[in-house]
């Protein structure tokens, strides 16, 4: 059975890194501890950019999980439902749909947990953190977007705190929050203080000169492993 870590965690986003050199960029993070690796799938129509497919969590499945870590599949695209399968077979440790762009959320849950795969829903920063009260029982993690989806680099919303804080409530202590988006040594302790756990960040690592000082520092601001 596939599990998430239980201690605070920083995500590292590859949407950051340099695809030409994608396999030592990770392994540059897992080197540095890293454990959980977030993957950001965009189709062009969700959100404006596309990126990547179940391909690339394919080419990146053994080494992250010969380090025991897990692949985090954050899927910004219309009709989640119908990629299930597919990014099961890759690889995927999670999947995170987005609660914007799916009408059978509840369907699509169950069917991401009959896959074998943690379930995953994430809300934008516009949608009330009130909307997952009704899926609670089928959350493994509740994703809390701290930008608008579809770009790394951006700054970090400062409601996005008390929106973790409120959801966590409204949640309980199982079901893992994770928070992406402007993710950096400055944010990330205000994030966990409100009770998220799993911090995911691109920009702030794949983006520094130094990406082992950039990951060390993120993880000793949050406390992370
Ligand atoms: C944005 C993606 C993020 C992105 C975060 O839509 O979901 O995962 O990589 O990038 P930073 O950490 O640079 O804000
Ligand atoms: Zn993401």
């Amino acid at each position: 059975m596939k599990t998430l870590p239980s201690d605070i965690r920083i995500a590292p986003s590859i949407l950051s890194a340099d695809f030409a050199t994608l396999g030592s960029q990770v392994q540059t993070v897992l080197d540095a501890g890293a454990r959980v690796i977030h993957i950001d799938v965009m189709d062009g129509q969700f959100v404006p950019p596309i990126t990547m497919g179940p391909i690339v969590v394919e080419a990146l499945a053994s080494q992250v999980k010969e380090h025991g870590g897990v692949l985090d599949v954050h899927l910004m695209i219309e009709n989640p439902d119908r990629q299930i399968e597919a990014f099961a077979a890759a690889g995927a440790d999670t999947i995170v749909v987005h609660y914007e762009a799916d009408l059978h959320l509840h369907r699509t849950l169950g069917a991401i947990r009959e896959a074998g795969v943690l379930a995953g829903v994430a809300i934008c920063p516009g949608t009330p953190v009130e909307v997952l009260a009704e899926v609670g029982d089928l959350l493994d993690l509740a994703l809390v977007m701290s930008v608008n989806p579809g770009w790394g680099g951006q700054k970090f919303i400062e409601g996005t705190v008390e929106r973790i804080a409120r959801l966590k409530d409204l949640l309980g202590p199982e079901i893992a929050i994770e928070v992406d988006g402007g993710i950096d040594a400055a944010t990330a302790p205000l994030v966990v203080e409100a009770g998220a756990r799993l911090l995911v960040a691109g920009s702030a690592i794949f983006s520094k000169p130094d990406v082992p000082a950039a990951y060390s520092a993120i993880a000793a601001a949050a406390g992370a492993s």
